[in-house]
């Protein structure tokens, strides 16, 4: 995946977002009274890449084994952020030459109230030996009393020149053929949004140059026919080849697991089935564990089998 291929492992690497990059530049300098950070942001615009970033320059080489990278939103409960809190801080205790150990605490703001709260305790339990860096999208979904414990970072959305050069930077690395328009067009297609700009590109090189008509062409793929797609051959038994497009569909395009629900619950109901009583009770099964955080591409997976079971019931030969 070129969005990991090419997301920046040094501070100057790290394009546009002139001013946070400056102010990290001065924290990395004297660490010992760095402050707990929060990053907020609209996605793809660098959050993650800077706390990782910071990480590694602050850190060092070991950065990986004093480093905890925790999705708040994928964790049952607050309990669980305690208990790996506790244990990553109890790791190692007595070791080498850091300042302190760093959780990096992503999709913040999807934390309930109440889990701020307890999150707030434990940051200052903890705060003599590790330092929070908070990410999210919207500060205003985290509580009071942890904003004001936090240095703010606010990250914008990345300017068309600063795309569009680092989209040719791409394509030169990766010897693809590209005009100026046609990556004027993937960021006019994303919105400042650079996961996705880097995601489209790539899904663009695959059917061939970089060319205004291919990014069009790509970035028109209508998502909801190609989940349509996905649903047939998992309805038809074709179990491998629909797990192959559904991870194409989620890992490239970035389509997003609720889209993929709510696109296969529209399919299931235009084929009608004789049982599709049964499709409509695994899509809400697999909606509710979506919801309470088991893992996406585990469940997907599941959903697909258990519509092969329900399309082979069903006598289901395609449509
Ligand atoms: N400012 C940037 N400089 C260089 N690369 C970037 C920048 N922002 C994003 N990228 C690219 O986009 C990818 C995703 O960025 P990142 O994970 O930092 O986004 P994010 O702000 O955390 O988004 P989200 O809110 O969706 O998690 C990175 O791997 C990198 O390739
Ligand atoms: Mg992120």
């Amino acid at each position: 995946m070129w969005v990991e291929k090419y997301r920046p492992m040094r501070l100057q690497d790290v394009i546009n977002q002139k001013a946070i990059v400056e102010r990290l530049f001065s924290l990395v300098k004297s660490p010992a009274s760095m402050p707990h950070l929060l990053f907020a942001g609209p996605p793809g615009t660098g959050k993650t890449t800077c706390a990782l970033v910071l990480a590694r320059t602050i850190l060092g080489e070991p950065w990986r084994d004093y480093t905890l990278e925790l999705n708040a939103s994928d964790e049952r409960g607050i309990n669980t952020v305690r208990e790996r809190v506790k244990t990553f801080a109890r790791y190692a205790a007595q070791d080498i030459d850091i300042p302190f150990r760093i959780i990096i605490l992503d999709e913040a703001d999807e934390m309930t109230n109440d889990a701020q709260t307890a999150l707030r305790r434990i940051m200052e339990e903890t705060s003599r030996f590790t330092r929070f860096n908070l990410v999210c999208n919207y500060s205003s979904g985290i509580i009071e009393p942890i904003q004001s414990r936090c240095a703010v970072f606010r990250f914008s959305r990345l300017a068309e020149k600063d795309v569009v050069s680092y989209l040719g930077l791409i394509c030169k690395k990766e010897k693809i053929k590209h005009d100026e328009e046609a990556l004027s067009k993937v960021f006019e297609s994303t919105n400042g949004d650079l996961r996705h700009a880097i995601n489209l590109l790539q899904a663009c090189s695959i059917i061939g140059d970089v060319t205004l008509e291919n990014v069009e062409k790509t970035a028109g793929i209508s998502s909801k026919n190609k989940v349509a797609e996905v649903v047939n051959l998992a309805l038809k038994g074709d179990f491998k080849e629909a797990r192959n497009k559904l991870v194409v569909l989620t890992g490239v395009y970035g389509l997003s697991e609720r889209d993929f629900l709510k696109y296969a619950t529209e399919e299931v109901f235009k084929l009608a089935l004789p049982n599709t009583d049964q499709a409509a009770e695994a899509l809400a099964k697999f909606d509710y564990r979506l919801i309470v955080g088991a893992h996406p591409d585990i469940q997907l997976a599941a959903l697909l089998a258990e519509l092969g079971r329900i399309g082979k019931e069903a006598g289901f030969k395609g449509k």
